[in-house]
């Protein structure tokens, strides 16, 4: 099956988990763009529900599906949030971040009940890592803050966009950083974090309740036993 008809099917399963009256965190990235299309679908059927999208490319494309949005002025919970992942362990840990929004991405993971992550079954690793991890840094002192992440150990990247520095929608920098296999996500996603000039990272440690997993056959659902419905 190619790796769209992947996307798709896993991202129809999901779906499924939204019920009416739920206010859902809207993801980013492109099998997340299949969540939308089929979520408008079910809007126009009549579903009740209102979304809060994790970038503004997803606000754009919830407006394109006729989806309703809403905002954190307006609710201070999710029911649930659904996003896609870059990689995604055996612990529940992901890598996020490849389509730039990881840091609304978590606000918004977050904030909800229930986090459920969609992703075809080329994600799952045995160890974080190949994908190169993406930390979102303020634009100011950007050398120096990157120069502290290759002190941990890492050789990092900025991302640029057509020659120039790509800008995330909270104006700020990305560095896509690679620490060959991460032995200890934990402890990284912490020594990233306490670097000033670190916004976030796209670790995502432990905060899926579930993991949608697409294979040629059908969608399998892992669930995350370790942790519960996060109380809000
Ligand atoms: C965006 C993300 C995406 O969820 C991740 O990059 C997966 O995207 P895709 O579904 O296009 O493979 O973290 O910041």
């Amino acid at each position: 099956m190619k790796n769209n008809e992947l996307k798709k099917i896993v991202a129809k399963e999901a779906v499924t988990h939204i019920k009416d009256g739920m206010t859902i965190g809207l993801g980013t990235g492109s099998t997340m763009r299949y969540v939308l299309e089929f979520l408008g679908d079910q809007v126009k059927k009549g579903l009740d529900i209102s979304g809060i999208p994790t970038s503004e490319s997803t606000a754009e494309l919830a407006k394109k599906f006729n989806i309703p949005l809403t905002s954190f002025k307006n609710v201070k919970k999710l029911d649930i949030a659904i996003d896609g992942a870059d990689e995604v362990d055996a612990h529940f840990n992901l890598i996020k971040g490849g389509g730039g929004a990881l840091l609304r991405e978590k606000l918004i993971a977050n904030a909800a009940k229930s986090f459920i992550v969609v992703i075809d079954k080329n994600k799952l690793v045995e160890q974080l890592g190949a994908f190169l991890l993406p930390v979102e840094i303020i634009p100011f002192g950007w050398e120096v803050t990157s120069q502290k992440i290759m002190d941990l150990g890492g050789v990092s990247k900025l991302r640029q966009l057509e020659n120039q520095p790509y800008i995330t929608d909270n104006g700020n920098y990305i560095l896509d950083c690679d620490f060959g296999l991460i032995g200890n996500p934990p402890s990284l996603e912490k020594s990233l974090n306490s670097i000033t000039g670190v916004v976030e990272s796209g670790l995502f440690i432990n905060m899926a309740n579930k993991v949608l997993v697409s294979d040629d056959s059908n969608v399998q659902t892992l669930n995350n036993i370790l942790i519960k419905e996060h109380s809000l």
